[in-house]
């Protein structure tokens, strides 16, 4: 039985996939469908952070960071990034990233739920991946909230456990690409928790710490072409993967118009993930 938000299946998986090693983030053009994924996770967050109640300063942290792709982006923006986890072994592995690709930030070894921080240190508190895991969300988006500084920006990314979004149409293709793939049948995975909640529950914790403007969507109204989508994702050769990009950019293109919105979001219970976000009276 997995606890909820236990920290221990994540270490485990950390410390046996070798895909685990490299960041998503990417100076150029998204070779692959993560970074293609982490690309626009990054603009949509741009356009959040034009908001004119945001306070525009520079101090951010990534809770449950990862190897800390997204704070990749921030970093090499020359925003003041701290990234935090509760896994040495992925703290380490996020070090390692951010000094091989020339990027700075400070790394902090520490739990959600208890956030070393004073009140009001940081302008902009994020996690990716990471509230979903635990079963009581209110501590540690409280907590989150609590080191926020006046006008901050708070941004949860969630992945919630939905069985009937974009992705169950290409189950069957997944399927296949997994009966041919010799890479993926090595490893047993650790199974985790994730909860089936909708964006309501988060919004109801961010209106009872008095967040303003707050909003959510769907997000990443694409599926995952891969042999194992599960975490941690794993990739096809490069050329697949390339075509695939192209081919989901001009999708991307097209919403955009389409729309006139941000093309990452979409309705929630059709993308892969949702966020919520809001700002700190
Ligand atoms: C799905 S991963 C997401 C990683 C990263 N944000 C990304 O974008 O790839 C969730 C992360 O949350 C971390 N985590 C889980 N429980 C935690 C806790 N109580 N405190 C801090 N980090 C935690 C895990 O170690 C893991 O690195």
């Amino acid at each position: 039985m997995i606890k909820k938000g236990d920290i221990d299946s994540f270490d485990k998986n950390w410390k046996i996939r070798k895909e685990a090693q490299y960041t998503h983030w990417v100076k150029g053009e998204p070779q692959n469908q993560i970074q293609l994924a982490f690309r626009n996770h990054w603009t949509l967050f741009n356009e959040l952070m034009q908001n004119t109640l945001f306070n525009k300063g520079k101090r951010v942290l990534e809770v449950g960071c990862g190897r800390g792709s997204l704070s990749c982006y921030f970093s090499n923006t020359a925003y003041d990034c701290t990234l935090l986890d509760k896994s040495e072994k992925v703290i380490d592995i996020a070090k390692t990233i951010f000094k091989n690709n020339k990027l700075n930030a400070e790394f902090i070894t520490g739990d959600a739920n208890k956030l070393p921080f004073d009140d009001k240190t940081f302008d902009i508190v994020f996690s990716i991946g990471l509230l979903e895991h635990f079963e009581d969300i209110e501590k540690p988006m409280q907590e989150q909230m609590r080191i926020l500084d006046a006008g901050g920006l708070f941004i949860a990314y969630v992945v919630p456990k939905y069985e009937n979004n974009v992705q169950k149409d290409f189950l069957w293709i997944n399927e296949i690409l997994k009966a041919y793939s010799k890479n993926d049948n090595t490893v047993e995975k650790e199974k985790i928790y994730r909860s089936d909640d909708n964006s309501e529950k988060y919004i109801s914790v961010m209106n009872n710490y008095g967040l303003k403007e707050i909003n959510s969507g769907g997000v990443y109204p694409l599926p995952m072409i891969s042999h194992s989508i599960e975490f941690p994702f794993s990739l096809m050769p490069d050329d697949s993967e390339k075509a695939i990009v192209n081919h989901f950019n001009k999708i991307l293109k097209t919403r955009k118009k389409q729309t006139g919105k941000h093309p990452w979001l979409c309705d929630e219970g059709f993308g892969q993930a949702f966020i919520v976000w809001g700002f700190k009276k």
